[in-house]
């Protein structure tokens, strides 16, 4: 039996290297001698410097990091994992496996070496520190009720700051992907049109626009026989946009243009939060809103979309996860296709018992957008909703007198909107974060 330096024991298969300091030694000094505490088995090393991770040495071959296996100026991979010959190791000896105070060496058995750097082994070390390097943890969902998100500062924010600092940006981007949910204040909206709109410009600073067959950017405003009902003065229940696209996008805007109008309120909820609530009390209906296909279609305007979805979609198993975590929800009345006919009788009470939690005044936070503002939020979790609205008469505007503006020939409520993807925004989030910290 060996006795490694950081006092366990191996089998006689197993052979510990280290370096020896005099017990006097502490500090980073006295971490040196625990980071090079090694052992090697058969066909893998474990370091227990790093919670004794056990590095197989197939993984470890496949991961190298040299320039022949990462192309230097792309970091792209130029092998295939399937390449790597199933018993790979490192030749017998000391020189095999070598570790030093900034990494560990391997000498493969076909003349290759490979240099892991401390850093680099740590953070693949486990999956809570691959988390924090990729800053998941930090962007992590959080669900919300009308009384915490109204507590939240970070929940308005100042356009003017978001604009000229990638901080401030960054925290703005923290509020949307935690929450799903944040107001930008000051917005300018003078400027209409689709070409030069601010909204263009805020999209932009955020992530990249999403094109869809509205168009790069839309107008919210009601229109006479319109083809959808966010174009009318009626009211419009809890709903997220596109469920009847393959990929629907992550994120919108709205930016508020004009809004003189007597009703309008704008109605977020998070239906991440009302899934778990669901989750909690009713089990059974749970299960049945993460098995049971709900149909979305738009058949209309000369347009033919159709897809199937579960109200609530479940993210994939964890490896000792003791159950799925939710991935995102599906829930859009008004592009509700009819359901299939074999869809289960107990299907339609448990969707009541969502859409009351959905409703129930104390998740719905309600907010009547002013000019000048505007809105980001999750499509994939928070629902919007907005209530019937109509013209002030004469009477009411000579009432609020020269406070209220009205154009000859715009709408009284006009908001202009648009889509964004996750990929650029949780880009752009990470760099920001990385230069901040
Ligand atoms: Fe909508």
């Amino acid at each position: 039996m060996f006795k490694s330096a950081a006092g366990l024991h191996l089998s006689s298969k197993a052979v510990a290297r280290s370096f020896y300091l005099p017990s006097y030694v502490h500090g980073r000094l006295r971490q040196r001698r625990t980071w090079t505490s090694i052992s090697r088995q058969v066909d893998s090393v474990t370091v227990h410097s790093l919670d004794n991770v056990q590095l197989p040495y197939i993984w470890l071959r496949d991961s190298c990091q040299s320039p022949e296996s990462i192309h230097p100026p792309t970091r792209q991979k130029l092998h295939r994992t399937s390449d790597i010959p199933l018993d790979i190791a490192p030749v017998e000896g000391p020189t095999g496996v070598q570790v030093t105070q900034h990494g560990l060496s391997i000498q493969w058995k076909d003349g290759r070496t490979s240099i892991y750097k401390k850093e680099w082994l740590e953070r693949y070390s486990s999956p809570v520190k691959l988390e924090r390097f990729h800053m998941d943890d930090r962007l992590r969902e959080e669900s919300w009720t009308r009384v915490s998100i109204s507590d939240m500062p970070a929940l308005f924010q100042s356009y003017r700051d978001i604009k000229s600092s990638d901080e401030s940006l960054g925290k703005g981007i923290d509020q949307l992907v935690k929450y799903g949910l944040l107001f930008i204040r000051n917005v300018p909206s003078e400027e209409t049109s689709d070409n030069l709109c601010e909204l263009k410009k805020v999209a932009e600073r955020f992530s990249e626009l999403r094109r869809t067959f509205y168009g790069l950017v839309w107008d919210v405003m009601a229109v006479k026989d319109s083809k959808n009902i966010a174009y009318t003065d009626l009211d419009l229940g809890l709903h997220m946009d596109l469920m009847y696209l393959v990929n629907p996008p992550r994120y919108q805007i709205l930016h508020c243009l004009r809004n003189n109008v007597i009703g309008g309120i704008s109605i977020f909820v998070d239906a991440l939060h009302a899934a778990q609530v669901l989750r909690e009390n009713y089990p059974y209906d749970f299960d049945l809103l993460t098995t049971t296909p709900v149909a979305f279609h738009y058949l209309n305007n000369g347009h033919h979309l159709h897809q199937e979805r579960f109200t609530i979609q479940l993210a994939s198993p964890k490896p000792g996860a003791t159950h799925q975590e939710i991935s995102h929800i599906n829930y859009s009345p008004p592009f509700q296709a009819p359901l299939p006919i074999s869809t289960p009788k107990e299907f339609y009470p448990a969707l009541q018992r969502f859409a009351a939690i959905l409703n129930d005044p104390k998740n719905t936070y309600q907010y009547t957008m002013k000019e000048g503002e505007a809105v980001l939020f999750d499509n994939r979790r928070v629902l919007h909703a907005r209530t019937s609205f109509r013209n002030r008469t004469e009477e009411e505007l000579k009432e609020l007198g020269a406070t209220v503006r009205v154009k000859d020939g715009e709408p009284s409520r006009w908001l202009k909107g648009c889509y964004i993807g996750a990929d650029a925004l949780l880009d752009r989030v990470r760099v920001i974060k990385t230069r901040v910290d």
